[in-house]
């Protein structure tokens, strides 16, 4: 892809350019050290990247660029932060999946932006790992905090998923990994904030089983046999069977 094309992906994801009056910071009209960019790039326009960076990633200018506060302080040339320098392997990326990838496809396709992956995050990870990662550092009642602490500042935004889903596939990944009781609680969870509903509500009998609660198993089954269509009824009574037989 040529380098003005990327400069149009890139601009996609960015919020139109609005009069700067950060401590009246001139957007340079001579950058030392463009390399992925086109050259051309500079002023206003290099301003809209960067502004584009900022918000796709949930960051200020001093996660990539060497400098606080003032930015007529800031040292942008330099490449002394590692981010920076991933910035532009992910400008490269972007380069191959527009411009080879993508442009397989023919004449009308999505353009794929920082923001596609990033979501107002610095380091794209779903809720389901960022809460397993919490498990494995700190414990269950860790992960259930990470949990409220995230949907309290994230909920409505783009950034993670709160609907129904990464918490239930992680109560099954967790089943998998033989790890029931943080299953069940995980599932539970779903269910705090989601709602009962059939999946998830097997899974939980099915965690509750493995981990010695025949009662609470039982009424997760009978809960999930309520709620389901008729027509699945009798294949639901039959894995319900199997998970209850001794
Ligand atoms: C995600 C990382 C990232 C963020 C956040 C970011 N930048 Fe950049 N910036 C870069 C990269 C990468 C380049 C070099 C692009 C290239 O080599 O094509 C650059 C280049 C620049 C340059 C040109 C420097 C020169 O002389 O070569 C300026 C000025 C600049 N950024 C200002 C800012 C400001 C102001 C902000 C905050 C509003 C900001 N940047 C936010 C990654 C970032
Ligand atoms: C296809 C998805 C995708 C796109 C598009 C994408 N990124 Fe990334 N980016 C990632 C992933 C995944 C990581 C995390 C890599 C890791 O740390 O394991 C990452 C990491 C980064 C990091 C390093 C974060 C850190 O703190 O270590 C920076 C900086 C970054 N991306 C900037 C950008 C910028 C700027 C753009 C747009 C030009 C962009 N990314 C587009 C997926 C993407």
């Amino acid at each position: 892809m040529r380098r003005s094309l990327l400069l149009a992906a890139v601009l996609l994801g960015s919020i139109p350019s609005l009069a700067l009056a950060q401590g009246g910071f001139r957007w340079p009209d001579n950058p030392k050290n463009i390399k992925v960019l086109p050259d051309s790039i500079r002023g206003q326009r290099l301003g809209q990247v960067m502004r584009g960076f900022t918000g796709a990633l949930g960051v200020r200018c001093d996660h990539c660029h060497v400098g606080q506060g003032d930015l007529n302080t800031f040292d942008f040339a330099s490449d002394d932060k590692p981010a920076k320098q991933k910035a532009r392997v992910m400008l490269k990326m972007l380069q191959a999946i527009n411009g080879t990838h993508l442009a397989e496809l023919g004449e009308k396709r999505l353009t794929v932006t920082c923001t596609t992956c990033h979501r107002g995050l610095a380091r794209p990870v779903p809720i389901e790992d960022v809460l397993e990662a919490a498990l494995d550092s700190a414990g269950m009642d860790a992960a259930t905090a990470k949990y409220d602490e995230l949907r309290k500042r994230y909920y409505g935004g783009f950034a993670y998923n709160f609907a129904r889903g990464p918490l239930t596939g992680l109560g099954e990944r967790m089943a998998q990994k033989q790890k029931f009781a943080e299953a069940v609680k995980f599932l539970q969870l779903e269910i705090a904030n989601n709602g009962e509903d059939v999946r998830t509500l097997l899974a939980l009998g099915g965690a509750q089983v493995q981990s010695g609660d025949k009662d609470g198993a039982k009424a997760s089954f009978d809960k999930a046999l309520a709620i389901a269509p008729d027509n699945m009824k009798p294949m639901i009574q039959q894995q319900v069977d199997r998970m209850l037989k001794p």
